[in-house]
């Protein structure tokens, strides 16, 4: 299977050595080549969900070295649900119709269970939602038929609600911050860490504004804004947000920070926010804080961690979870940032033939104990991003080296399996849903052009679920600035690309 697919692959190419062990090949992609990858992509993801059901549904994640499942988040089938809109973005409609009617006579959030609300947001609630959307008011859009489901009546949506009432007692702290986890029957734990980290807290409002905008009722978006204001408001002296911040006292727990996990998707949540609702205030956060990034953090090709208040980079290790930045600065507009900022990361991807979790960019090595690879999606995101703002073919190459690299070296019996140590690429015994919600989802985007997600309708969140742009911001409309509002309702009908641009969200690519 392996070596069917490279001897495929380099006689497609026709034009270019293979690089032994460089994992690179450079060279262009002709047509054949492109749906020849693309079905491969949905094979890949055929087959690890496939495991996924057989060895672990419906536990949360599979093990693909025992070929077992494990409820690691709770036990909300969180592979399963984290995927239903997958099922439908590849078109594996009997599976998705069975599953949802599973999902309606069996899952149960009555369980004692303490859960983190950040990832449960961003997966299950996620899934949830986005599947719903493409399921109704987006069905057009995605090309179902009129009577493509007609025994859904809604169960995802009830579903998604109840999940997020669970998680309502966690914002309710000083300052508004919410708790990390909370039980799903009890609330929030006695002795629950008053620690928030920023990404954890402040990545929220896309799934809970969607929440709020299918329910008529404003207290999700309400409570998932407030907590990314009041991270906003304690930036430090130089625009600068911390990675840990105390809920009750609202102080930052450390002196550095940067944009790399703990804080990342925080800035995303911010952009795609207003992206998504048309707040203007989202916005204004969002600029505040990227041109801080830009000022004190990026030092061409990087970013890196930086003292709060002191002109001072604090460390020459960069996360792989950075690498999904270059992805906000196409959004921006900053195609030639987003270009070298990526380039520095695949150089590493190609030393190793993955991304190390951490790594010294001087050095260019792993740093020990975070040298593993959890088939994460941060790069091919940020590959997806630069492939549709510029069409160069360039990045769609390095989409064939992904796949080689993914198919070589993590792939099992039984699906596919997180690294555990770049160097030799021993396997670990996980595979995390994002593996098929994001990392196969972006690679096919990539190599399916004509993709109904290029349409500009939606908006992909933190876990590349889709949301759908709704036709006026329903949300924001609470709020004055009508003016702004009819601009940005009339850019979202663009690409979101061309949005970001036209709506001038930033145009001042430094270089
Ligand atoms: C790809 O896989 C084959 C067989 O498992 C192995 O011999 C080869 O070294 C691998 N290539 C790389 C670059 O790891
Ligand atoms: C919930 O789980 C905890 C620890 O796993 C256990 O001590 C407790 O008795 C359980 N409560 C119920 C109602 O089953």
């Amino acid at each position: 299977m392996v070596y069917n697919l490279f001897r495929l692959v380099f006689l497609a190419c026709g034009c270019c050595p293979i690089l032994v062990n460089s994992f690179v090949q450079q060279c262009e992609m002709k047509e054949n080549e492109r749906v020849f990858l693309q079905n491969h992509v949905r094979e890949m993801f055929r087959f690890g969900f496939q495991s996924y059901i057989q060895a672990a549904y419906p536990r949360d994640n599979l093990k693909p070295l025992s070929c077992d499942g494990v409820d690691s988040m709770g036990g909300l089938w969180v592979t399963l649900v984290d995927n239903l809109d997958t099922l439908l973005i590849l078109e594996e409609y009997s599976w998705f119709k069975y599953y949802v009617q599973e999902l309606e006579s069996s899952f149960n959030l009555n369980v004692n269970r303490t859960v983190n609300v950040f990832e449960t947001t961003i997966r299950v609630l996620g899934g949830l939602l986005s599947s719903h959307v493409l399921l109704t008011e987006a069905s057009q859009v995605v090309g179902l038929d009129q009577d493509f489901f007609p025994e859904y009546s809604g169960s995802l949506l009830r579903i998604a609600r109840e999940l997020a009432d669970r998680f309502l007692p966690a914002f309710d702290t000083p300052t508004g911050i919410p708790f990390g986890s909370i039980h799903l029957m009890n609330g929030v734990d006695t002795g629950e860490s008053r620690i928030a980290c920023t990404a954890g807290a402040g990545t929220l409002l896309l799934e809970f504004g969607t929440l709020s905008r299918l329910t008529g009722d404003d207290k999700y978006y309400q409570v998932a804004y407030r907590a990314m204001k009041s991270l906003f408001q304690r930036a430090s002296s130089r625009g600068l947000v911390g990675k840990h911040i105390d809920i009750k006292s609202g102080k930052w727990l450390y002196s550095s920070t940067g944009i790399g996990g703990d804080a990342d998707s925080y800035f995303e949540y911010l952009l795609k926010g207003f992206a998504l609702f048309g707040d203007y205030e989202l916005l204004k956060m969002f600029q505040s804080c990227h041109s801080s990034i830009r000022n004190h953090l990026w030092k061409d090709p990087w970013y890196l961690d930086s003292d709060l208040e002191k002109e001072s980079i604090v460390s020459l290790i960069q996360s792989a979870l950075s690498a999904f930045f270059p992805s906000l600065e196409v959004l921006c507009g900053n195609t030639n940032t987003a270009s070298k900022s990526y380039k520095a990361f695949y150089s590493i991807f190609s030393k190793f033939g993955m991304l190390p979790e951490a790594f010294h960019i001087r050095k260019r090595t792993p740093v020990m104990g975070l040298d593993g690879y959890p088939l994460r999606p941060e790069l091919w995101e940020s590959n997806f991003y630069l492939l549709w703002a510029t069409k160069d073919p360039e990045w769609l190459s390095h989409i064939r080296n992904a796949i080689w690299s993914l198919e070589n070296l993590t792939k099992t019996d039984c699906g596919y399996a997180s690294i555990a140590d770049v160097q030799q690429h021993q396997r670990g015994d996980m595979m995390e849903s994002f593996f098929l919600s994001e990392t196969c989802k972006y690679l096919f985007f990539s190599l399916t052009p004509d993709h109904w997600i290029y349409s500009g309708r939606f908006i992909l969140s933190t876990e590349a679920h889709p949301f759908l742009i709704p036709p006026a911001g329903i949300v924001a409309s609470k709020k004055e600035e009508k003016n702004e509002l009819a601009h940005s309702a009339k850019c979202r009908r663009k690409s979101k690309l061309k949005c970001a641009e036209k709506c001038g969200l930033y145009s001042d690519d430094s270089d």
